[in-house]
Parts: C-alpha cells; sequence; structure tokens
C-alpha cells in the first residue's frame, strides 16, 4: 500500500512538474542561495501574460499540457526551427541519474520574445538500444534568461550502467540534436569486486585549457584513444597566441562569460568529450584570469582596482552564473564565501572527493594568497597555523569524509583538487600559490592520515602546468619516509599539465631543456619521483580492487587540431602499500626526469 502511494505521488510530480522548472539551467549554482538563480514564477507569469496580449509574427503554437494539462494556461512555444549550436554533454552522474545538457538556439528570421520559450524533449536509452523503448524521457523549456540552455537531470536509471541520449524539438521531431553516450555509477553499497562490471573504472583528468594557446587535442585523445569512463577537470578553462582570437575586452558581464564558454565549447575535441563522456567538475575556477584583472584585488580593497570599474565580486558571481548554465553540473551546497565541496561514492571501491582550493589566481575565498605583488608577506605567513588553503569549515568536512570513508571500508580515496599538494622546492623558491603556501593546513592533512590510519589516498592535481608523480609524506622527512623505496609514504599525489595553458618551465620550452629542470627539482625534493614540464596533455587513472594505475599523455603538437599523442609514464599503486610501486614508473619513461631511472 505504501509503495503504491509512494509511486503514484512520483508519478504526480513528473506530470505536474513545470517544464521550466524542469530546466536546472535557471536554478541558482547553489542550494543555499537561491536569490543566484531565476524566478521561475516570474518566467510563467511572463510567458502567460502572452496568452491576454498575444504579440509578435514570429512562429509558435501551443504547447499541448501544462500544469497537468490545464489548456486553459497553456503558453506558446517557438515553432520556427532549433539549432543545437554547442552539441551535448552530460555530467555529475550517480547510481541512478545523470545530468544532460544542450543549447537549443532558435533559428529562423522571426526570432521568439521574451515571452515564448523553446520546448525540448530528450530521450534516454540503454546503450547499444537507440531507437527502441527509451528508459526514460522528458520536455523542459528554455529561453533567453538561459541563453537557450538546456540542463536536465535523466532519473530513474540503473546502477553502473551505460545510456545513450538525444534531444529534440518538442515542435518537429525530426529535428534532433548530435546522440550523447553516458552512464551512471555503481550504487554506494556495491561491493569493489563488482564496480564497473569488475572491470577497472577509469577517469581521464584534465586541467587547464586556455583557447588562444592552442588546440584541445587533449580532449580528443582521451576520448579517441583511451578507454577512460568519465572525464574529471579539476582546473581552469582559463584565458589569454596561436591565431585563436578571444575578445580583448576585460570580462565583466554574463553576456561576457556566456560568450567565453560557448567559444571554448566549439573546439571539435572538447564538443566531441562532453559528447561521450559524462564529467564532473571542480568548478567555480574559470574565467578570472583576464587582462588587467591581475590588479583586481578588490577582494581586500573594495573595487577601487577594479581596471574595469566592475567589481570583482560581481564578476565572479556573472561568471558562476554562465558556467552553472552552460556546463552539466549539478546545484552545490556553498558556504557564505561560495566555496564549494562534494563527494561521490562508487560503490566500495572508491570515494571521490572534489574541493576547491581557489577560484583562480584573485580569488578570496581562502586566506590571503599569493597575487604576486605581496610575495614577501605571504612567505613570512605561509608557516601560521590559522591559515587554512581548504577554509576551516571544508578543512573539518574533509576529515570527516575521509573518517567516513574509512567506515564504510572503501578501498581507495581519490581527492581531486586544483594545486600541488607536495612541497616543491625550487631551488629555495616556492610556489606560494599551492599548497607550499599553506604549510601548516598540508600538514594536518597529512597527520590526519598518519594518525588515522587513512590507507590507499590519491591525490589528484592540476593547475601547475606541469607533470609531477609524487610520494605523499611530511616535507623534509627523510626518517620516516625513504625516498628510494617508498617505506613511510602515506600516499600518492598524481598532478598533471595543462590542456593548452604554456609550461611554468617557459612557454613552449622543448624537452631536453625542461628535464634540465626536472632532473634538479627531482634531486632537491625526495618526494617528488618524476617530473615533466615540456608536454601539454592530462593523464587517466585506472582504478581496480587491486591496484591503481596513472598513465600519463603527452600532446605532441597543439598547434593544429590532431591527435598526435603517447604515454611518457605510467605509475602504479598497489592496494595498501601507499607509495607509487617500486621501481616507480617501471623503471623507466618516455619523457621527463625519474628519480633512480632511465629515460628511454
Ligand atoms: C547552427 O549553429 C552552428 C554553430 O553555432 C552554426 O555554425 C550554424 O550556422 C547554425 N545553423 C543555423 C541554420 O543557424
Ligand atoms: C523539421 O526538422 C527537419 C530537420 O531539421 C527539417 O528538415 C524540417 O523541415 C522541419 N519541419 C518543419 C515542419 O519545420
Ligand atoms: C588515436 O585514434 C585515432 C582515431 O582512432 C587514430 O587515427 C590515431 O592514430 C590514434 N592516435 C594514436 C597516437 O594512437
Ligand atoms: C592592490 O593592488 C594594488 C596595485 O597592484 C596595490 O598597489 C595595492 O597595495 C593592493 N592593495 C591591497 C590591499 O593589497
Ligand atoms: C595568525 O597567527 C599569527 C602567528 O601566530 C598571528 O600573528 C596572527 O595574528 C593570527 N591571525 C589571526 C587572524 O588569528
Ligand atoms: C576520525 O576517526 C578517529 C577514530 O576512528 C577519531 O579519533 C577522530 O576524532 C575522527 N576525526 C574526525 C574529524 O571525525
Ligand atoms: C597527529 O598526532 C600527533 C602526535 O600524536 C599530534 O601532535 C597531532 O596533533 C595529530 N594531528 C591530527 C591532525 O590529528
Ligand atoms: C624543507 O627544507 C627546505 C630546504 O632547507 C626549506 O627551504 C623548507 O622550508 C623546508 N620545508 C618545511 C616544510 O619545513
Ligand atoms: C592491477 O590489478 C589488475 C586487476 O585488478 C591486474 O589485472 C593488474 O595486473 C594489476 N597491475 C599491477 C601492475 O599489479
Ligand atoms: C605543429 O603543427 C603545425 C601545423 O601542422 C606545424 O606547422 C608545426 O611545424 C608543428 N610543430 C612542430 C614542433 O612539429
Ligand atoms: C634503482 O633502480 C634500479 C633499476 O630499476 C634497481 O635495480 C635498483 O634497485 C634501484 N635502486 C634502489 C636503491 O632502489
Amino acid at each position: 500500500m505504501l509503495l503504491v502511494t509512494i509511486s503514484f505521488v512520483f508519478f504526480a510530480i513528473v506530470i505536474s512538474a513545470n517544464p521550466i522548472d524542469r530546466n536546472l539551467a535557471y536554478r541558482s549554482p547553489f542550494v543555499d542561495h537561491p536569490h543566484l538563480g531565476y524566478d521561475t514564477r516570474y518566467i510563467h507569469a511572463r510567458l502567460a501574460k502572452r496568452q491576454v496580449e498575444k504579440a509578435g509574427s514570429f512562429t509558435d503554437e501551443h504547447y499541448p499540457t501544462w500544469y497537468g494539462a490545464d489548456f486553459s494556461n497553456s503558453p506558446f512555444i517557438y515553432s520556427g526551427g532549433i539549432n543545437f549550436t554547442h552539441g551535448v554533454a552530460s555530467g555529475d552522474p550517480f547510481d541512478e541519474s545523470v545530468l544532460l545538457w544542450t543549447r537549443a538556439a532558435p533559428v529562423g528570421t522571426s526570432l521568439p520574445d521574451q515571452s515564448v520559450p523553446i520546448c525540448v524533449a530528450y530521450s534516454v536509452w540503454q546503450a547499444g538500444d537507440l531507437g527502441g523503448q527509451p528508459v526514460t524521457r522528458g520536455q523542459a523549456f528554455t529561453s533567453y534568461d538561459v541563453d537557450w540552455t538546456v540542463k536536465v537531470e535523466a532519473a530513474g536509471l540503473h546502477a553502473d550502467t551505460r545510456y545513450t541520449y538525444q534531444f529534440s524539438d518538442c515542435t518537429n521531431s525530426s529535428s534532433v540534436s548530435i546522440i550523447g553516450t553516458t552512464r551512471t555509477f555503481a550504487s554506494p553499497d556495491t561491493v569493489a569486486e563488482d564496480v564497473n562490471g569488475g572491470e577497472p573504472l577509469s577517469f581521464a583528468v584534465f586541467s587547464c585549457s586556455n583557447y588562444p594557446f592552442g588546440f584541445f587535442n587533449a580532449y580528443a585523445f582521451a576520448t579517441k584513444n583511451t578507454t577512460a569512463d568519465v572525464f574529471v577537470h579539476l582546473g581552469d578553462y582559463s584565458s589569454t597566441s596561436i591565431g585563436r582570437i578571444l575578445s580583448d575586452r576585460e570580462l565583466a558581464t554574463i553576456t561576457d562569460y556566456r560568450t567565453r564558454i560557448a567559444l571554448y565549447r566549439t573546439d571539435a575535441g572538447l564538443l566531441e568529450a562532453h559528447q561521450n563522456h559524462p564529467w564532473i567538475v571542480v568548478w567555480l575556477v574559470l574565467f578570472f584570469e583576464s587582462a588587467g584583472s591581475a590588479d583586481s584585488n578588490d577582494t581586500a580593497a573594495g573595487c577601487a582596482y577594479s581596471p574595469s570599474g566592475t567589481c570583482f565580486t560581481d564578476r565572479k558571481l556573472s561568471g558562476i552564473r554562465a558556467y552553472h548554465e552552460w556546463m552539466p553540473i549539478r546545484q552545490v551546497v556553498a558556504d557564505d564565501k561560495l566555496r564549494i565541496w562534494r563527494n561521490f561514492e562508487i560503490g566500495q571501491l572508491l570515494v571521490r572527493q572534489l574541493f576547491s582550493s581557489r577560484w583562480g589566481r584573485r580569488q578570496y575565498d581562502r586566506d590571503l594568497t599569493d597575487v604576486y605583488y605581496n610575495t614577501e608577506y605571504v612567505n613570512t605567513v605561509s608557516a601560521y597555523q590559522n591559515r587554512s588553503i581548504m577554509g576551516f569549515e571544508q578543512e573539518n568536512w574533509f576529515y570527516d569524509t575521509l573518517n567516513d570513508s574509512k567506515q564504510r571500508k572503501a578501498t581507495w580515496r581519490v581527492v581531486g583538487q586544483q594545486i600541488v599538494f607536495t612541497q616543491l622546492d625550487e631551488s629555495g623558491a616556492f610556489d606560494l600559490d599551492a599548497w607550499d603556501g599553506y604549510r601548516a593546513n598540508r600538514l594536518r592533512v597529512l597527520d590526519f592520515l598518519y594518525n588515522n590510519s587513512i590507507d590507499n589516498t590519491v591525490i589528484l592535481s592540476g593547475d601547475s602546468h606541469a607533470n609531477w608523480a609524487s610520494d605523499l609524506a611530511i616535507p623534509n622527512d627523510t626518517t620516516t619516509y625513504n625516498s628510494l623505496t617508498g617505506r613511510g609514504a602515506i600516499g600518492v599525489e598524481f598532478a598533471g599539465t595543462a590542456v593548452s595553458s604554456p609550461s611554468s618551465f617557459g612557454q613552449g620550452i622543448a624537452p631536453l631543456a625542461a628535464d634540465v629542470i626536472s632532473q634538479q627539482l627531482v634531486q632537491l625534493n625526495p618526494d617528488l619521483q618524476w617530473s615533466e614540464g615540456s608536454y601539454r596533455g592530462f593523464f587517466t587513472l585506472e582504478v581496480s580492487t587491486h591496484n591503481v594505475t596513472a598513465t600519463y599523455y603527452a600532446m605532441r603538437n597543439i598547434s593544429s587540431p590532431n591527435t598526435d599523442g603517447f604515454a611518457s609514464a605510467k605509475f602504479v599503486v598497489k592496494s595498501g602499500q601507499n607509495k607509487l610501486a617500486r621501481p616507480v614508473a617501471g623503471g623507466s619513461v618516455s619523457a621527463g626526469a625519474l628519480r633512480n631511472g632511465t629515460h628511454e
């Protein structure tokens, strides 16, 4: 009886759900900050007004059902044709649902005004069953308010299952988007051996795509030449040349941010990557780098230094809003400084913890950050106990989640965050914009892992525009930790280079020149086992019950769209060992400098 009631309620919700509200792009990026979203009751009222004042000469028709088939209140929808301008995308998979995304822009000469929405239908099939009976389908509205973006949650899916999906025009079923493929994760109580049908679960990990500096070949390569199940993005879709032109004006308004992200999403490699895999993104980190904004330290001093006069905080909200519209990401919980964190439990195989450690170089959500003009000052405070890169609330959440995951007997803890964790001594200089600027916080994290015997932690990092593989150990503690054997380490870190942003070793640096620097860094830093600074690329992480394998890929040439790449190094971490398996990288790599290893 109870079951019947529940399913009835569920059914009723589906029928009566307003097709505006079904488009999650209207919502606030943050569950607890509703004012950052659109007031869909107001939008509905605007559409309903049109019933009374039928204006304009564009092509439209009545939407057949509205609020439980109340035809008297049925709005007009545009029927002049749709262009799915930026393909399709999916993201944030759970065990029973995944988000689907598209953009449905009106075509034709009589474009809809503010009172006419576009109606988009979507269907989801079990993979390989395209054209058969969809497992779920639905309709949603979009409008100029959200830049014609559509983001729906496909729910009621099976765990650990692959799906195909497609959008179409509600008024013309032959007008369709390209077909996308996606998947769900195993439910949290699935035993580790059964996750992903017993096959290793594979992630492709990216950071820092910078449009003018090169083609996003890493995405295309990962799509075509690896078997990655899920794409993870840890860092900036950032800005600033190979003739891929960006507007030279500073990003300030929501239109600027929408235009920027729309441009990025025209890259063929990126389009294909979104079409073929669900993405998980540590977001809110993009766009904030633009001409002139290095001086936008208005977080400390009001808006006085903003070159355009647009306050950084306002610009940040515009950027977040546009990003939320354009990316297949769920609403998240954020604190009052808009820090976000979340947790994916994928069977008992692993917990992916994602947190945001930065907003870009000019963020204000963590303590005073190295913005170059104040490096000296940051240097003196980098060891203070009361500095937290994560924010104390997020830091506590992080420890709780680590504890929980141990309790839950998750085999692996994969921690995705933006910046390099391991100490990188560059002949006495440190990147204070990384964890090296937050030594006390780093030590608390390491202490927590050691003190609570938390095994199998794998930290993933981006942002540095170079490749690094390290054992996790207390910096400079060569008593507990042995650099050659890895004894005494408490986990590993894999930090990946940029998709296209220039190398931190010097823009366009050749492999041989970069290796000279890498050799020095490996010698200076005992925890660091591999360093590579020339190639742009990404890495994959294959997770099985017995081990985690990280394979780094290098793209040979990003000045044209191509998939010319190679595996530069491969690392194994065996369950329970908490270190890179020896010999590290099997004793040899195809690029970069390996401690006690050879270069093929
Ligand atoms: C559809 O959008 C694409 C991408 O923006 C554009 O190249 C194409 O011309 C558009 N087609 C129509 C019919 O508007
Ligand atoms: C429906 O869409 C198809 C494919 O875009 C197009 O060829 C056809 O003309 C459209 N039909 C109408 C009635 O607009
Ligand atoms: C990557 O895949 C593409 C398409 O299958 C193929 O043409 C290309 O040769 C592959 N590249 C490498 C380096 O294997
Ligand atoms: C902000 O930046 C300006 C220009 O670089 C600098 O002169 C000023 O001291 C900075 N203000 C604060 C509060 O850090
Ligand atoms: C942080 O700690 C330092 C050194 O102990 C101290 O000088 C400073 O006042 C503290 N700052 C805050 C905000 O508590
Ligand atoms: C984590 O668990 C340990 C014991 O299992 C406990 O002592 C510690 O207080 C816990 N920490 C947090 C932050 O929950
Ligand atoms: C870890 O243990 C050490 C030594 O017992 C203690 O000083 C430290 O506060 C502990 N740290 C954490 C984060 O639990
Ligand atoms: C580790 O040693 C180096 C070299 O002496 C020093 O510069 C750095 O501050 C030390 N790091 C920590 C965390 O103490
Ligand atoms: C990693 O584990 C898989 C099975 O889960 C196994 O097939 C593979 O050989 C292992 N690799 C290494 C290097 O131990
Ligand atoms: C990269 O490709 C471009 C275009 O195909 C070519 O002009 C250039 O010489 C290549 N660069 C290298 C270093 O091979
Ligand atoms: C260094 O690497 C070689 C070859 O992989 C290995 O035989 C040797 O044991 C390693 N030395 C140490 C001290 O680990």
